[in-house]
């Protein structure tokens, strides 16, 4: 018997540039033509299907007009089509294209497509480069920033997937004006998430300003992009690979994610995350962790936010329950919660851990007065 000792130390540098503003695609061609994936010369657009004709196929032809190889790939949009079979039809689709290990994918979309297609990318020929033009606030907020790429399965969201940095993260602020109501406010979920974390003068900020940011006024807007990045930054880079710090950002996801599968995704992820700040909120005050005043003013910013704040009635709690078991958190058969620590910091619990053990009748109580 012999070993040989395969010696393969990485020294890895995955910075990138996050650009905010208004219409940024014509900047996306001219960093492209500026080197920023290299020599490339083919793209792959990822997209969905409302979002095509309003930023993916403008920016295919912008960068066919530079000479570029570029093809748009289109799925229904919806937290729905994030699934392996989406991640197989957009690779099965870019290997009938001719797409080989030579090509960048560029994701425009909110934080399915940004999700899903950074997944394609870090598989698709043992991975390729990928940049991220997100034109939700919920991707501006979370999804396109931080490396976290990731499908759902019906279990449960975002079990399966890698962590991949994009080359270069665009928030394009002016697409926010072309959402629905409730994505953005969906989107303003993980903004207060950030706030309730991390920063108790947003969450002022917030409270003061939500009517000019829900008008998309550019201002307001390009502060809370700016802070929502900067919030994410600081702890992506602690800890890329969520082995403690980073858990801090699963503020409200524990009862949320639960929640968004359980509502078979009739509730939209943000819109989740709200019902999970709640509970969360509740929680950390039972903990002694908050006071009364601290709570209700979190669970009325999220009501300013237009978002729900109670469990809908046809969501069965004790299903709900069991659900949160699924959780990415859970240790050794336990529940964990992140808990927040007044408004703007959350609780250390030892070194480096930042959620605590919660039994599962303490987890149903708080729901069930949800
Ligand atoms: N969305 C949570 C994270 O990026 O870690």
């Amino acid at each position: 018997m012999s070993t040989f000792n395969v010696e393969l130390k990485r020294v890895v540098d995955d910075s990138y540039d996050i650009e905010v503003g208004f219409e940024l695609s014509d900047k996306l061609v001219s960093d492209i033509q500026g080197g920023l994936v290299g020599s490339i010369k083919k793209f792959a657009v990822v997209t969905d299907s409302i979002v095509k004709d309003l930023y993916a196929e403008p920016i295919s032809k912008k960068l066919k007009d530079c000479g570029y190889t570029v093809n748009v790939f289109s799925f229904q949009e919806g937290e729905k089509s994030k699934t392996r079979e989406t991640k197989e039809f957009v690779e099965d689709a870019m290997l009938a294209k001719s797409y080989r290990r030579d090509c960048c994918i560029i994701a425009v979309g909110g934080g399915v497509v940004t999700d899903l297609a950074g997944f394609v990318a870090g598989t698709y020929g043992r991975g390729v480069p990928f940049i991220n033009y997100a034109t939700t606030l919920l991707a501006a907020a979370d999804a396109s920033v931080g490396g976290k790429t990731a499908v759902d399965t019906p279990l449960a969201t975002n079990l399966i997937g890698i962590f991949n940095q994009p080359k270069k993260v665009y928030i394009d602020i002016a697409a926010w004006k072309t959402l629905p109501p409730r994505q953005l406010h969906s989107g303003m979920a993980e903004t207060i998430k950030h706030a309730c974390l991390a920063d108790r003068e947003l969450f002022d900020y917030l409270n003061d300003n939500m009517e000019k940011i829900y008008n998309v006024e550019s201002a307001e807007c390009e502060h809370i992009a700016e802070r929502n990045c900067q919030i994410k930054y600081d702890v992506v880079m602690k800890d890329e690979r969520e082995s403690g710090l980073r858990e801090v950002l699963n503020l409200g996801h524990t009862v949320g994610r639960a929640i968004e599968t359980v509502s078979d995704y009739k509730l939209l992820h943000g819109e989740a995350v709200s019902i999970g700040l709640v509970a969360e909120v509740k929680l950390s005050k039972k903990l002694g962790y908050m006071t009364e005043d601290e709570m209700n003013a979190v669970i009325a910013l999220l009501a300013k936010a237009q978002l729900p704040t109670t469990i809908p009635d046809y969501i069965d709690r004790e299903a709900l329950v069991k659900k949160l078991y699924t959780d990415k958190k859970v240790k050794n058969g336990q529940l964990r919660f992140v808990l927040q620590k007044g408004i703007g910091n959350v609780v250390q619990f030892g070194e480096n851990i930042f959620a605590t053990p919660i039994s599962e009748d303490l987890a149903r109580e708080i729901i069930f007065d949800c």
